[in-house]
């Protein structure tokens, strides 16, 4: 699809949560994750321009993991033909994370593929300091050709769900106030491993869903829970609109499958 049809696709992914050895939760291999992605892409005619990871590329403790992730993010650009950008959470490790292409002097930065700027954050401690807020400022200055993609792990709001309401970026508005009239077309994150689609400050916000476990929504005003439903998103833009689409690597067997007749 793409550029066949004018839409700059950008596959979205977050929420690996990569371990050094076995499985987490005794069921979840986020690098396989990875893998099965590229292959899911490759079967489906899926070409994006480029690939963005909204960080916890790790489970917790896992740093050792960080070189397979490297590996996997290498494949998974090759198997889709595009870039692959990621950026830290809060299960990840900044300094064993440096292991990682792009991530070796900062783990924030600016890339442009096809006019469109891709500007990765750093939020692993939940919120942006003020060296990066800076950055980001000096960088908006002058416009891309056709806008600016923001990624980081931290949503700058809420979850609907409660014991996650206040989970989104801890400095939010010092980050839209920064994103005021410039060219941003849309912020990309992760972390609540649900998805959320928002406009904050008129700006779309996707969340993305989580490739190792999805959150379950009726876990309980105290409590979080995960199945095994792993997803990813497609983020389509053109250059008026955008537009979000998640897709589930694992699916129950289809209740119905008919031919449908073509619409002139
Ligand atoms: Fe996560």
């Amino acid at each position: 699809m793409s550029r066949a049809s004018g839409r700059f696709t950008v596959l979205h992914l977050s929420d690996v949560h990569a371990t050094e050895s076995g499985l987490l939760y005794g069921a979840v291999n986020g690098l396989e994750q990875l893998e099965r992605v590229g292959a899911y892409a490759r079967a489906t005619g899926i070409t994006p321009e480029a690939v963005i990871v909204t960080g916890d590329l790790i489970q917790r403790g896992n740093a050792g993991a960080y070189a397979a992730v490297d590996v996997a993010c290498r494949e998974l650009e090759a198997a889709v033909g595009a870039p692959v950008f990621t950026v830290l959470g809060n299960h990840d490790s900044p300094v064993h994370a440096r292991a990682l292409r792009h991530h070796n002097l900062n783990h924030y930065g600016v890339h442009f593929v096809d006019g469109y700027r891709i500007i990765r954050l750093d939020s692993h401690a939940g919120r942006l300091d003020a060296t990066q807020l800076d950055w980001l400022g000096e960088t908006l200055a002058s416009p891309s050709p056709r806008g600016t993609i923001i990624a980081l792990h931290h949503p700058p709001l809420g979850s609907p769900m409660p014991v996650l309401s206040k989970q989104g970026l801890a400095d939010a508005s010092a980050l839209l106030d920064v994103l005021e009239g410039s060219d941003t077309r849309a912020i990309l994150a992760g972390h609540f491993h649900h998805v959320l689609t928002a406009s904050v400050h008129k700006i779309p916000v996707f969340v993305g869903p989580s490739l190792a476990y999805h959150q379950i929504m009726n876990a309980g005003p105290a409590a979080v829970a995960g199945h095994a439903a792993p997803m990813f998103s497609l983020v389509q833009f053109t250059d008026t609109d955008v537009s979000a689409s998640t897709i589930a690597l694992t699916a129950p067997e289809p209740l119905f499958t008919q031919p449908i007749s073509r619409v002139p």
